[in-house]
């Protein structure tokens, strides 16, 4: 793989792009202190960089799979024109099992997927699919814009202007096709005067929090203060938070939300603290075919991701260590799920059933 320098665009943090024929991805493994983009020419080298997190954030791990398809589909299709589909429907497996948490991956595949089958035999499948995965980046653009402005319109609806909230991870533009859904409901909020400034949560043990997320919201003049994840309950208790919001990388028919591990713990707090929780996600992060939590699998990364920081021992060689990085936070400790068709309230089976019967707007 080959990388050069670059810088991001004005007031307008992005994380994907496509051009010269590849895919770009901005190096979120060594922001903030190096704005590198990498550029990717085969799907072998997509499948590595969703893995080893360059691209990270659920709906951005789905965009990078579109375009990963069409690379695949351009050297199948190169190497064998009657016969292309084999190896590619090898190279979707690969794709599929790259992280297993965020279900924009297995969406964004099946969706292209769907486009191959109406491909002639013979046929070139390049530009349909190249077509199918710019859709899938522009819509996922929109869906983040229209979330940003219902979940403000919530906020506005429930909150004093002013506010502090708290947010976990990067749910924000470097996790999504722009703008962000956690964090482009603060930015909209933040827009509209209702929100004063955002606690970050470092999060541990990847630090998207700490590197990420303060880093996107300085970019866009947005007030952040950062805490360790420790903090958090203590903050609650002396009343300076009014809302938690957070992302999700799947959410399930009765409204249980996978999302960074912590975030189940920062929702029982909130609700012994009373402090809302608003869960911000596209449709596309909700799996229908899931009825609860329980089925969702949760990616285990390498124990040494916990006991190293930024590549540095921090505790005794040969510690064990256990790092699930998601976890699941019930339905019932969530106060609003926001989604670009609405929100969604409880009884959250309901309302979801709902929205995912609904054409989307944009
Ligand atoms: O391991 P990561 O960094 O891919 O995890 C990301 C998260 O948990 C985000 O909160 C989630 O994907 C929502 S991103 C809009």
């Amino acid at each position: 793989m080959m990388s050069h320098v670059s810088g991001v665009a004005e007031s307008n943090v992005i994380a994907i792009e496509w051009k010269n024929d590849q895919l770009y991805l901005l190096d979120q493994r060594v922001l903030p202190q190096d704005v590198t983009w990498i550029s990717h020419a085969t799907v072998g080298e997509v499948v590595g960089s969703i893995k080893n997190m360059v691209v990270r954030g659920a709906p951005a791990i789905g965009i990078a799979a579109a375009y990963g398809v069409v690379l695949s589909a351009r050297a199948r299709y190169q190497a064998d024109p009657m016969e292309w589909r084999k190896g590619f429907e090898e190279d979707m497996d690969t794709l599929a099992n790259s992280r297993p948490t965020a279900v924009n991956l297995c969406w964004a595949i099946d969706r292209l997927s769907d486009v191959c089958a109406l491909v002639e035999d013979g046929e070139n499948p390049e530009s349909a699919l190249l077509a199918a995965a710019i859709e899938i980046h522009q819509s996922d653009l929109a869906a983040n814009h229209a979330m940003g402005q219902i979940g403000a319109e919530v906020i506005k609806g429930e909150s004093e202007a002013g506010i502090c909230v708290m947010t976990h991870c990067n749910a924000g533009a470097l996790a999504t096709g722009g703008y962000g859904t956690a964090l482009g409901v603060i930015r909209s909020a933040h827009a509209l005067g209702m929100i004063k400034g955002v606690y970050a949560d470092e999060t541990r043990p990847w630090l998207q929090g700490a590197r990420l997320t303060c880093w996107e919201l300085q970019q866009d003049n947005v007030p952040v203060a950062l805490n360790i994840d420790g903090a958090a309950a203590q903050l609650m208790a002396t009343g300076q938070i009014g809302w938690v919001i957070v992302g999700a990388d799947r959410i399930t028919a009765n409204g249980d939300v996978a999302n960074k591990i912590g975030t189940y713990g920062l929702a029982v707090l909130a609700q012994y603290h009373g402090v809302k929780v608003m869960v911000v996600a596209p449709t596309t992060t909700i799996d229908m075919a899931l009825f609860d939590g329980e089925d969702i699998p949760i990616e285990e990364r390498d124990a040494s991701e916990v006991t190293e920081l930024m590549g540095a021992q921090i505790a005794p060689q040969g510690t064990d260590a256990i790092n699930p990085v998601f976890d699941v936070t019930p339905a019932n400790l969530i106060d609003v799920i926001v989604t670009e068709r609405g929100a969604v309230r409880a009884p959250f089976e309901v309302g979801i059933a709902a929205i995912m019967s609904k054409q989307n707007l944009h």
